[in-house]
């Protein structure tokens, strides 16, 4: 299936690109960069949420599940969009946001109209609380904690920001609804779903204290609940209802799913389960080789790249070549993950190796998490700014601001470039296409020293990286494909530098 190796491009719409000129990008600003994907190789785009929203969190707060939001276009564009995407073989997967809408959306300002004890409350999570104090202990993952009162005395629960109440999946109309949703995206030609917080959808019903030490990401009283696994199976029957055979072909979801082990993330590869659980174990080892070893393995152990694929960055986190240390290690992490078995997200201006930007003034700050945490927690803009795409960056308006002497990132002035990151990007994903190695499949592991990274791809493929101080010796090989950086062609790597290689007959 295109999905279990489909190299897939993260659009976060606002910062991707801006047709009107008002410091927002927008759908039609997607459309106008086909081509732009098309050239760096992308099989798909998933595009975070457009719909309308009141933005407290980047358009996670959704008010209207089946819209798009004035300021980033029409349905129109939307559907012009995806037809444009198929005629140059892109795929389109759609966010959606299940554990939470937004205070605006009308089922929630209908349960606040209605009052305690109404069917209207009862579709949220509404409780009475303990004298002053709130039904429970728990936090809210962007600060403070995860219950606000109403006028009326009783308490919503909001395991994010106070603006996103949490559904009640336990209601029959939440299902219900969220099936109409997919549908009504499906519907339009979307080759799959993201889904947003897959892993807190249920809550216990008991609503207990969480206790204390529980690890973020393990099973709690609302994480990884196993009513989570007899609810996916109908969605993957609603995939299932739509044509396998042509464009876009088998529709897949992949769940966000933050996991603290192997244990915890099992129940998410069930057969009829999701298609695809992220991958996140890449966003949370230090930049060494043994620790990305072990991170890769106990993946490949348990699921395989095309049901959880890689991840090196997204909206959420850190930029790599911030995280990682620098660009020589950000563009060694690039050929790893696109060397890897499986499928493999990219994020907008991976390719271009943004750093993260870290001294953004309080006041353009706009993440829920620094407000929530006052300033305590830089929050997520940081990576988040909106693309360079001339030489004459910064511009403005931008809804975050462009640092200056962003032009020298842009996509214009890499072009071309034989030592850029977007030059290295396209190459790696040209290749990927034509190389029958690459995509799905199995990797083995070679001996090599500390501190580097040398595993074969069947047949006749092999990936090394040195992140150590000295050069280390390749094995044989018969081509050099590609590398990060110049080699001394003495069959040594040095430090820094990564490289895809075609094997000698020894590793066939
Ligand atoms: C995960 C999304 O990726 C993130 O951006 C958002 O803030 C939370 N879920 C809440 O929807």
């Amino acid at each position: 299936m295109w999905w279990e190796d489909a190299v897939v491009y993260e659009v976060y719409p606002r910062s991707f690109a801006d047709t009107d000129g008002d410091g927002i990008g927008d759908l039609n600003g997607i459309r106008a960069k086909l081509p732009y994907l098309a050239g760096l190789g992308a099989d798909a785009i998933w595009l975070t949420p457009f719909y309308p929203s009141p933005l407290a969190d980047g358009g996670y707060d959704v008010s209207d599940y089946c819209g798009v939001d004035p300021r980033l276009g029409t349905l129109a564009d939307f559907d012009a969009l995806v037809q444009e995407a198929a005629g140059h073989g892109i795929r389109v997967l759609v966010d959606i946001v299940p554990n939470h809408c937004s205070i605006e959306h009308p089922l929630f300002q209908a349960a606040l109209a209605a009052g305690p004890g109404s069917q209207e409350r009862d579709r949220f999570i509404f409780r009475d609380g303990d004298g002053d104090l709130p039904p429970n202990n728990w936090p809210s993952v962007f600060g403070g904690r995860a219950w606000t009162q109403v006028g009326d005395g009783q308490w919503y629960l909001h395991l994010f920001d106070s603006s996103q109440p949490d559904w009640n999946w336990r209601h029959p109309d939440v299902p219900a609804f969220f099936a109409d949703v997919l549908r009504f995206w499906l519907d339009r030609g979307v080759a799959g779903l993201r889904v947003d917080v897959a892993n807190a959808m249920f809550k216990d019903p008991e609503l207990p204290d969480l206790p204390p030490d529980t690890p973020q990401y393990g099973p709690s009283p609302f994480n990884h609940r196993a009513e989570l696994h007899e609810l996916f199976p109908s969605w993957r029957a609603i995939l299932a209802s739509y044509p396998a055979d042509g464009f876009p072909g088998p529709r897949t979801a992949i769940g966000e799913v933050w996991y603290d082990g192997p244990q915890t993330l099992l129940p998410y590869l069930a057969p009829d389960g999701l298609p695809q659980v992220f991958n996140f174990q890449l966003l949370q080892v230090p930049w060494q080789a043994r620790a990305l070893r072990d991170a890769i393995d106990g993946t490949l152990a348990l699921a395989g790249g095309s049901r959880a694929p890689w991840v090196i960055g997204n909206h959420d986190v850190v930029r790599p070549v911030t995280r990682f240390g620098g660009a020589e290690a950000a563009r060694t992490a690039a050929l790893l993950q696109l060397a890897l078995p499986g499928s493999a997200y990219l994020y907008q201006g991976e390719e271009l190796g943004l750093p993260e930007v870290t001294d953004l003034p309080d006041g353009a700050r706009q993440d829920p998490t620094f407000h929530r945490t006052h300033g305590a927690v830089p929050g997520r803009d940081g990576c988040r700014i909106p693309l360079p795409w001339s030489a004459d960056a910064p511009i403005t308006p931008s809804w975050l601001p462009q640092p200056a002497g962003w032009g020298q990132y842009s996509v214009a002035a890499q072009s071309g470039d034989p030592g850029s990151f977007l030059t290295l990007y396209r190459a790696a994903l040209r290749l990927r296409g034509e190389l029958p190695a690459l995509g799905a499949g199995t990797l083995r592991w070679l001996d090599s020293p500390a501190d580097s990274l040398i595993f074969a791809r069947e047949p006749g493929f092999v990936f090394a990286a040195n992140l150590g101080q000295a050069p280390i010796l390749l094995p044989a090989y018969t081509g050099v494909l590609l590398s990060t950086g110049p080699l001394p062609g003495d069959g040594t790597l040095p430090p820094g530098t990564a490289v895809w290689l075609a094997g000698g007959p020894d590793l066939l």
